[in-house]
């Protein structure tokens, strides 16, 4: 990339070019552990998922923060193949629970083989992701990874337990969020400083970034379910609604509801009766209590309280890509 072409290119573009190297690496190591001597299907379905792409942002995420904590090992590149592989495995599961049929814009491994074969490879991308993180010997990010495991899991099963519930507050769905989505963002944050030797608080400042930056990251998910462009998100649009999910633009325009809206709202999430035109008339509802525009505001103000916990930490392009990135997560929304 030249430098104007870096300038003017996506943050997570331009870490991907700052951290070329690294991330060679870390593909080349995602290869070579999705593989199995024994069962084809795996490296198939792993293949299928990993070769579609994806951001990569996770992996970017621990490789950013270990240079800019000024880390010179190879642990890095483990433990950025190690959120990779739990996300991963997590994206299996989640498209199984949800019933999804396009990812990364491609149908979805449930719908290509089948939901056996989506939980059991992801049981498998698990395994491989621990593994990868005892080879660093470190007990300290073992810890770390494996409080974020739980933390997914947990969210995910709130999610699905306050799915339907039009009752669902503000509060449960963060509680949701900061585990499905902003627990690995901040463990993979926070493993760059801590192998990296920096200071608690430095390792702090790291965790808090990640973590305002992953709640940021799933309110716009949340907004682009609404009304994003499957060819650029590459998922289907109304998974959310359709799977009676109570998302933070959702929960606002029930707030709002009048009694009308409100059986709209008890027929189609509640009982999940929903026929056609109710997506759209959902969305219609969302836009009259500006329920969009809202969620909009309250993920701006987390990428905001990212880029704050930022200012701690050493000042260099990668910081710089790094406040730039909250900024982009919550940009792909407009
Ligand atoms: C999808 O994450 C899951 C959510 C937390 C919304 P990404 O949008 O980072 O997925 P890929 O890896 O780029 O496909
Ligand atoms: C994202 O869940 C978090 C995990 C995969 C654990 P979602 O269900 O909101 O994400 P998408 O929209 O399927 O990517
Ligand atoms: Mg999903
Ligand atoms: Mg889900």
């Amino acid at each position: 990339m030249s430098l104007d072409d870096l300038k003017s290119a996506k943050p997570h573009d331009r870490l991907s070019a700052m951290l070329a190297d690294d991330m060679t690496a870390v593909n080349a190591l995602i290869r070579q552990k999705m593989a199995s001597e024994h069962a084809p299907r795996i490296p198939e379905v792993t293949a299928h998922l990993v070769e579609a792409g994806g951001k990569r942002l996770r992996p970017l995420l621990t490789l950013a923060t270990a240079r800019l904590c000024g880390y010179e090992g190879e642990n890095h590149h483990r433990l950025a193949a190690t959120v990779e592989f739990i996300h991963t495995a997590t994206l299996l599961h989640d498209d199984v629970v949800d019933e999804s049929a396009q990812r990364r814009g491609r149908p979805t491994a449930n719908l290509l083989w089948d939901n056996k074969s989506s939980v059991l490879v992801g049981d498998y991308l698990f395994a491989r992701a621990f593994q990868l993180m005892t080879d660093t010997g470190s007990l300290r990010v073992l810890r770390i990874l494996s409080d974020a495991a739980a933390t997914i899991a947990e969210g995910e099963v709130l999610q699905l337990t306050a799915a339907a519930n039009i009752a669902t507050n503000e509060t449960t769905y963060l509680q949701i969020v900061r585990g499905k989505t902003a627990a690995l963002f901040s463990a993979a944050t926070e493993v760059g400083g801590v192998i990296a030797n920096r200071s608690d608080e430095d390792v702090r400042a790291l965790f808090e970034y990640g973590d305002a930056l992953g709640i940021a990251f799933q309110m716009a998910d949340d907004l682009l379910d609404l009304q994003g462009d499957s060819t650029v998100t590459g998922k289907n649009v109304g998974d959310d609604f359709r799977e009676r999910k109570l998302t933070l633009p959702i929960i606002k325009a029930i707030a709002a509801a009048d009694a009308d809206e409100r059986a709209f709202w008890e027929r189609t999430i509640g009982k999940g009766r929903q026929d056609d035109g109710d997506l759209e008339l959902a969305l219609e509802l969302i836009k009259r209590h500006g329920a969009l525009a809202d969620t909009a505001v309250e993920a701006r103000a987390w990428a905001d309280k990212a880029k704050t916990a930022m200012v701690k930490l050493p000042d260099n392009e990668i910081r710089e890509a790094l406040i730039d990135l909250a900024d982009y997560v919550v940009a792909r929304i407009n």
